[in-house]
């Protein structure tokens, strides 16, 4: 977990190939259901393209159906969910129910004038391929991290889950930093 721009899909992606294991990225997943629109991506977009979270219970919908998926068996890295403390409770009651655990919470953590830069530079790099990139969105989701979303720090770090890395370093440095703290 952590904030818009902090390497959240970048670090999720390269633990894809070092552990071996799948991605469930819920940003990623929305993304892919407006651009099939699906009722699921029409209902999405208007939300995600101002900034705000989209519903609970569609995301943990989401998170539920594909964790059922055969790649998910091995283990899975869960990223941009959960978001708010209700996703938290309802992935701890899933969790339970399929017989899963968590075994980690990494935070990432970066200053706030890295992550508006990294956000922007995205944008630049993809020709504003993500229409939640714009400076006015990204402070958004940055106001709707800090109130809905940070809260989860102290709730995983209460459960003796929370791992926390420096996603000021290099990218490669910060991998090292997951796999270290992970203990893998
Ligand atoms: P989501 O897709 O999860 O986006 P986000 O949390 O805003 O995060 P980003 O994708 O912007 O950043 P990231 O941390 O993955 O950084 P990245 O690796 O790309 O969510 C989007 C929207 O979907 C939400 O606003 C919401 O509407 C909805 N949604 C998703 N999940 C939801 C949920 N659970 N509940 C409700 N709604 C939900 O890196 C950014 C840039 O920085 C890249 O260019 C990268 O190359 C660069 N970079 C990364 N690491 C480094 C480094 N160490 N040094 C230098 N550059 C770096």
């Amino acid at each position: 977990m952590g904030p818009p721009g902090v390497g959240k899909g970048t670090q999720a992606k390269i633990l894809v190939e070092k552990l071996g294991i799948p991605q469930l990225s819920t940003g990623d997943i929305l993304r892919g259901a407006i651009a099939q629109k699906t009722a699921m991506g029409l209902a999405a977009k208007e939300i995600m393209d101002r900034g705000d979270l989209v519903s609970d219970d569609i995301v943990v919908g989401i998170v539920s159906e594909r964790l059922d998926a055969p790649d998910c068996k091995p283990g899975f890295i869960l990223d941009g969910f959960p978001r708010t403390v209700p996703q938290a409770d309802a992935l701890g009651k899933m969790l339970e129910q399929k017989g899963l655990r968590l075994d980690a919470v990494v935070a990432i953590t970066a200053e706030e004038g890295t992550l508006v830069a990294r956000v922007a530079k995205r944008a630049n790099e993809t020709g504003g391929a993500r229409a939640d990139d714009n400076a006015e969105v990204a402070r958004k989701r940055l106001e709707v991290y800090r109130e809905l979303t940070e809260p989860l720090i102290a709730y995983y770090k209460g459960k003796g889950l929370l791992k926390t890395v420096d996603g000021m370093a290099p990218v490669d440095d910060v991998t090292a930093a997951i796999l270290h703290a992970l203990g893998a």
